[in-house]
Parts: C-alpha cells; structure tokens; sequence
C-alpha cells in the first residue's frame, strides 16, 4: 500500500465537539495544522469551521462509498483512511489528507471506497459549503489542484 500525506502513529483520537456542527475556536489550531489550510488566517480558519462538522468513523466504517452520489467533502484530522478503488492498488491517507472531492466538483458518483484505518476523526463540509469555500478562498483552491495534479501524476506513475 502506497501512502498519501502525512501518517499518524496509535494514539488516542482529539475528541469530538460536545455539538458536532459546532466547530470552535479551540479547533483553529488544528485547522491550521492542515495542509490545505496552510497560510489561511485565524479568520479565515473560523469561516471554514462554521461551514464544518466534526465526525468520528469507526474502524473498518465506510465513509464513502464506491458509486454513492457526493453530498460532502473530508478533511482527516486524526486516525487514517484507505482509498479502495475497484482493481488498483489500495492507498493511504493520513491525517490532514483530504478527500471525497471529486464526486463534488464533477457531479458524478464516487470513484472509490475510503474506508476508516482504526477510529478516525475527519471534518465535513455539505456541497454547498464546499462550493462556497473555493470561490471565497483562492489559495486553497489552488492548494486543492495541487493535491490533485500530484495524486493524477502517481496513478499515471502506478499504471
Ligand atoms: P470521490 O470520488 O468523491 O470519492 C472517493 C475519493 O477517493 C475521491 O473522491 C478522492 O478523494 C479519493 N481518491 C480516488 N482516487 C484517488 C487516488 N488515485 N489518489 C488519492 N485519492 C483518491
């Protein structure tokens, strides 16, 4: 298995909110810890945690599924994923990796399983919350494309 961002070794997971839609300051410094979210202010990092949830997958959860219609985007705070597509090789991500995007930009299902590595801890934003945090942050649009052309480059590289 290949890996995809930053690995996290065993540890206990950040606990959820008390209030999963209510995301607040005491979380800003984990956003700021994301990749993705590098170089946003404070303030900016307060408007995405409005637009998020906090949820935690069991392991072993299928927290997306192969062919679903997209309705959210994930950002893994804590704990790691695998991304299971029909046929290839099986990925990693780990915490701070995001995914769950493309079936949100293309309007089309989804293109693989992610499934919860042990206990995980991702953020969520609805499709409408991600369509509005591309328009209204740039940097992170830009940061997105990144990921994606790099993620493009290693699937060509795996063929
Ligand atoms: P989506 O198609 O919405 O749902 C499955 C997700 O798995 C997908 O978005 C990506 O976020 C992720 N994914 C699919 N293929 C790859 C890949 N080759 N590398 C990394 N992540 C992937």
């Amino acid at each position: 298995m290949s890996q995809v961002g930053a690995g996290s070794a065993a540890h206990a997971l950040l606990p959820v909110p008390s209030d999963p839609n209510r995301v607040g300051h005491d979380w800003l410094d984990t956003l700021s810890e994301v990749p993705l979210f590098e170089g946003l202010s404070k303030r900016h990092l307060g408007r995405i945690a409005k637009l998020a949830r906090i949820r935690r997958f069991a392991s072993g959860s299928v927290i997306v599924r192969t062919g679903d219609p997209g309705r959210s985007f994930y950002v893994l705070l804590d704990g790691s994923a695998k991304v299971m597509r029909p046929g290839r090789r099986s990925l990693r991500l780990g915490a701070g990796a995001f995914f769950g995007e493309m079936a949100l930009i293309d309007d089309s299902p989804r293109s693989a399983d992610v499934v919860a590595e042990g206990d995980a801890l991702a953020l969520t934003i609805d499709r409408a919350g991600f369509a509005k945090l591309l328009r209204a942050e740039p940097g992170l649009a830009q940061a997105l494309l990144r990921t994606l052309a790099a993620r493009l480059r290693a699937a060509e590289a795996a063929v």
